[in-house]
């Protein structure tokens, strides 16, 4: 989950500080940058956000190189003296690090035995000791017996003293490079490229290399690599400076999401690899994702098994990689992931992979590790996301989702597939009055715990949204099945309770409301949540009521999550809290 980025010309200094910046929302609890400046390596670092960083960083003089990186701690507090880059002890070598090295602690002892000093507590340190005790002058030759030492994930940058090259390694950890005439850019993430190149190469695992004004060379095991770049194509730029935060930006930028995937889809070619697939061997559909992605999962679970007559279940991923789970060549194994790194989710592929499960990745990163690897790739076309907190994402994952229910049905059943339904949603895409949902935020603020109950999809977006309000605002917002209210949560009824009531699913709509009462008769304060038109005999017990648009299919947890995504934003910034960063989390979770 951290951020590296490597650079070589002129003016590094302002350069790395700039994609930084990019790159925080995927770490930010430290930074620093190294500069190669004449015969010395400058450090940079601090603790917190990249404007402390800005604020200490000095020109310096001949500057020609140098890397750079925003950190979500792993390893060692998240402090200046763990903040990246780590350098060695005779600072020749400066290294950033993204990705966990397993067997650090053992190198560590023996390099300690060897009179190595260390002055962190991270993992990446031993990289930058390593490249110093195999120093003989030969910068390959030391890359290539440091990682031939060191066994885990990692994308590294890397300084040396004494040369104008930036040495690189990638291995299951995003690692980019990117070339304008003599200036070249390493990066975890493509985003640094908008502006600088219109191609990149894509360092894959074992790959490793170095880069100069003359250009770059890539090694694996078997010596020296061609590789063709791969052209940019999406541009990352948008209308940022219109919206005080990536978050609420995000949310507004859900109708443009669900625009964009009615186009895609309505293109054949763009589903036609599920349409026309045989799906004769597959009995079962397993959905697996982490966090929002699987609440995603749970929202397919019923989508499919309403389409279809496929068994079909969710799993959370990091559970699903060390179970022995019955799949197969009969299983469809769906993996949902916004950034495609997630590294639980990725475990998860692999086990899929061994099993010879027929694999679906249903993805936004687009050039992502997941997107490569999976058989099949069903992006969700909802643009870059940055917020911490997944928004427009989650929502184009179920719209996705819904198409890939319609998908199967048209491949077993041979019927037709047509994305129509998808204007109907686009149409309904909208938020009521913004101004209740603030005040309902006013009040939420003051509260440290929500409790949301629903049943059936209900109860997957409670869960999602009470994931919202936690991530952003550190509410302790619980979800329960409505119909588990007698079976012990009611226990922690009383006046000061808000329990908010998820009521959009007709057919349970009169139970799910008798659950509200029973938590009303004991002091708590109701809201409900719905999209029925309901009488006021009942509405008037509630504290508040918000009511939303009726779409009447499976799509209808479009429009469910869009009030509580604003209710969580606005609740966040009441508080004081930048929703786009908040403490502890990191956008990718790259390591487990
Ligand atoms: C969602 O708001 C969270 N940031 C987090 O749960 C996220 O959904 C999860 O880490 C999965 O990320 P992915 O979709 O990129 O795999």
């Amino acid at each position: 989950m951290c951020g590296i980025v490597g650079y070589i010309g002129g003016g590094p200094e302002k350069i790395l500080l700039d994609n930084l910046k990019k790159l925080e929302y995927r770490g930010y609890d430290s930074a620093g940058i190294a500069v190669k400046s004449g015969k010395n390596i400058k450090v940079f670092k601090s603790a917190g956000e990249i404007k402390n960083l800005i604020r200490i960083v000095k020109p310096c003089e001949n500057a020609t190189s140098g890397i750079g990186h925003t950190r979500w701690a792993t390893h060692g507090k998240p402090d200046e003296i763990n903040a990246h880059p780590h350098v060695s002890e005779n600072r020749k070598w400066a290294v950033v690090h993204n990705g966990i090295i397993e067997n650090y602690a053992d190198i560590k002892k023996d390099l300690l035995k060897n009179g190595v000093e260390f002055y962190s507590e991270t993992d990446t340190e031993v990289i930058a000791a390593l490249l110093e005790f195999y120093d003989r002058g030969d910068k390959l030759e030391a890359l290539n017996k440091t990682l031939s030492v060191v066994n885990g994930s990692y994308a590294l940058a890397i300084i040396n003293r004494d040369s104008e090259e930036l040495v690189f390694a990638g291995n299951k950890s995003p690692l980019f490079i990117g070339v304008n005439g003599e200036n070249v850019m390493i990066a975890s993430d493509i985003i640094c490229f908008d502006g600088f190149c219109d191609k990149y190469y894509v360092i894959e695992n074992g790959e490793y290399g170095y880069a100069d004004k003359s250009g770059i060379k890539i090694f694996d095991k078997f010596g020296k690599k061609e590789k063709e770049p791969v052209r940019l194509k999406c541009s990352f730029s948008g209308n940022e400076n219109l919206y005080t935060h990536y978050m609420i930006k995000e949310i507004y930028e859900t109708k443009d999401a669900v625009k964009n995937i009615y186009e895609y889809y309505s293109e054949p070619h763009n589903y036609e690899m599920i349409t026309k697939h045989d799906f004769g061997k597959i009995k079962k559909v397993r959905l697996i994702g982490c966090g929002t992605a699987y609440h995603a999962a749970l929202m397919g679970v019923e989508m499919i098994e309403n389409e279809t007559d496929f068994d079909c279940s969710a799993c959370v991923a990091s559970e699903f990689r060390y179970k022995n789970p019955k799949i197969g060549e009969d299983t469809l194994v769906v993996l949902i992931s916004q950034s495609g790194e997630t590294a639980d989710t990725l475990a998860a592929f692999e086990l899929a992979k061994q099993k010879c499960a027929l694999t679906v990745a249903v993805i936004n990163v687009e050039y992502s590790t997941l997107a490569k690897k999976c058989d099949i790739v069903l992006p969700i076309k909802a643009g870059v996301e940055k917020a911490v907190a997944s928004t427009k994402a989650y929502s184009a994952q179920i719209t996705v989702l819904y198409l890939l229910s319609l998908m199967l049905k048209s491949a077993v059943s041979g019927c037709g597939f047509s994305a129509d339904e998808v204007i109907n949603l686009y149409n309904q895409c909208e938020f009521g009055n913004v101004n209740n949902l603030k005040l309902l935020a006013n009040v939420f603020q003051y509260n440290d715990k929500l409790f949301m109950i629903g049943r059936g999809k209900d109860y997957f977006t409670a869960s999602e949204a009470s994931l919202k309000i936690k991530e952003t605002s550190y509410i302790n917002a619980d979800t329960y099945y409505a119909g588990e209210l007698k079976h012990g949560f009611l226990a922690l009824v009383n006046s000061d309770t808000f329990v908010i009531v998820f009521a959009t699913e007709k057919g349970i709509l009169t139970k799910t409301l008798g659950n509200a009462e029973e938590a009303r008769a004991r002091g708590a304060k109701i809201i409900l949540f719905t999209c029925f038109d309901l009488d006021s005999d009942i509405t008037d017990k509630f504290y508040y009521v918000i009511k939303v648009k009726d779409v009447g299919s499976s799509l209808q947890g479009v429009i469910n999550i869009l009030p509580w995504q604003i209710i969580a934003y606005y609740t966040s910034v009441n508080k004081g809290i930048n929703p786009d960063k908040p403490r502890n989390l990191a956008k990718s979770v790259t390591v487990e």
